[in-house]
């Protein structure tokens, strides 16, 4: 075994399993309920010995506990058994299930706990085993999301019939999505719009890297790590959303030079997700990319809607989403000694400066084309309350140097670089209201 393969933490070959299997997630935890549904196989023991193969289906009410990216979200609600014993006879259950989300930070494997209570009935298995109702208790550790590992253990006290022998069952399975949802990621810069809502690409782990020579334990290497991929991601959604946006400018009619301007910050968000992922792989030991996602399609019905959506996303998502991200990206700069931290931060403040500010000319070519509609709809998007920035900035824990060193801010300054930007923006906002 290399030197370099010994040097990977355990958290990041878990990491990279996870991210080899992941699918594009939701943004954000904001939907207050999960839907999730797998597949098992089972031995069970006590009445007979007998091998399973089962479906399960859950539905989630969920309580999100506020943590960063949505861990620790706890949950409750109904779920569905049916087991195929030994190829001829069935089981069935229903019930109650919950429990909690106990995945803290991105770079921590996804990791849940969920208990079971309910109502079971085995079909008939010879005359000596008839038919028999119980009452079911289960937990269920699921590993990974959104395609997850299942493991599981169940017990059945019989209720009906002859005879009394409780029985036991362990399984082990795979479950799509996690019974407690998607977490929250943060997002950097532009982000990827679809009917949907906000879609961060999956990350890829293409196998291992050299190692970043740096004086770093290894928790604080791999949470700078996973906030170096998660970056890498969001610059990476930047990209099919640069490319939506000047097809769109293009579909309203607007000027060649904007239509030129989407694409060229379309090249400077490959660099940026290149550049972000070369340090997290460095940080991991371990090549991980960003996967590119295509671009949503056209969804306007008509060009004066286009014109209205493309006015309040160039306001939420450019003057807004990419001067905080340029903020944000100045503030680390300040804080940042490692020489490619650096390059690459300079290089992002530069660059999302310029897009906040291609944001503003597309703000100001859809009121000037848009009318009223435009003018409207903006004024309430600038006279309401400060949105919240899109996704959750994070902590990275560790040594506050090291971390800092590596171009990651605390909580407090990435919301002082998103307040600044939000007055700033809303002033010159409405001057230019005034003016349309
Ligand atoms: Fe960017
Ligand atoms: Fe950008």
């Amino acid at each position: 075994m290399s030197s370099r393969s010994r040097a990977l933490p355990p958290a990041l070959a878990a990491l990279g399993v996870a991210a080899l299997v992941s699918l594009p997630g939701q943004a954000r935890a904001d939907e207050p309920y999960a839907i999730s549904g797998g597949v098992f196989m089972s031995l069970s023991f006590g009445q007979q010995l007998a091998f399973g193969l089962g479906a399960d289906l859950r539905a989630t009410a969920l309580l999100n506990t506020g943590r960063p990216y949505g861990a620790g979200n706890m949950g409750l609600g109904p779920f569905a058994q049916a087991t195929w014993l030994n190829f001829s006879a069935g089981r069935f259950a229903a019930g109650i299930h919950g429990g909690s989300d106990l995945s803290d930070d991105f770079v921590d494997v996804d990791h849940s706990i969920d208990g079971e209570l309910g109502w079971t009935y085995r079909t008939r298995i010879s005359d000596e085993l008839p038919g028999q109702h119980g009452f079911h208790l289960g937990v269920v550790n699921t590993l990974f999301n959104p395609v997850c590992l299942d493991i599981s253990a169940r017990a059945v006290i019989p209720l009906s019939g002859e005879p009394f022998a409780p029985e036991g069952t362990f399984g082990v399975g795979l479950r799509f999505f996690s019974p407690f949802g998607f977490q929250s990621r943060p997002i950097d810069g532009r982000p990827l719009r679809t009917a949907e809502g906000v879609v961060l690409p999956p990350a890829l782990a293409l196998g291992p890297a050299a190692m970043r020579p740096a004086r770093l334990d290894r928790a604080t290497r791999a949470a700078l790590a996973g906030a170096w991929l998660d970056s890498a991601r969001a610059e990476c959604g930047s990209i099919p959303a640069f490319l939506a946006l000047a097809r769109d400018l293009a579909a309203v009619g607007a000027p060649a030079s904007l239509v030129a301007r989407a694409l060229a910050a379309l090249g400077d968000e490959v660099r940026h997700a290149a550049r972000c992922s070369e340090i997290a792989s460095s940080l991991a030991g371990w090549r991980l990319r960003p996967a590119l996602l295509p671009p949503p399609p056209a969804r306007d019905a008509d060009r004066r809607a286009a014109l209205v959506r493309m006015a309040l996303e160039a306001w939420h998502d450019g003057c807004l989403g990419e001067g905080a991200a340029a903020a944000r990206a100045r503030r680390s700069l300040a804080g940042a000694s490692d020489a490619g931290v650096r390059a690459a931060l300079g290089e992002v403040a530069r660059d999302e400066a310029q897009h906040a500010e291609l944001g503003w000319r597309v703000l100001a070519y859809c009121l000037a084309e848009g009318g009223r509609e435009v003018r409207e709809a903006v004024g309430d998007a600038m006279a309401g309350p400060a949105p919240a920035p899109p996704g959750d900035h994070v902590e990275v824990e560790g040594e506050r140097k090291e971390t800092q060193a590596f171009g990651q801010l605390r909580r407090a300054q990435a919301d002082a670089a998103w307040d600044e930007t939000w007055a700033a923006a809303r002033r010159d906002g409405e001057r230019m209201l005034v003016a349309a």
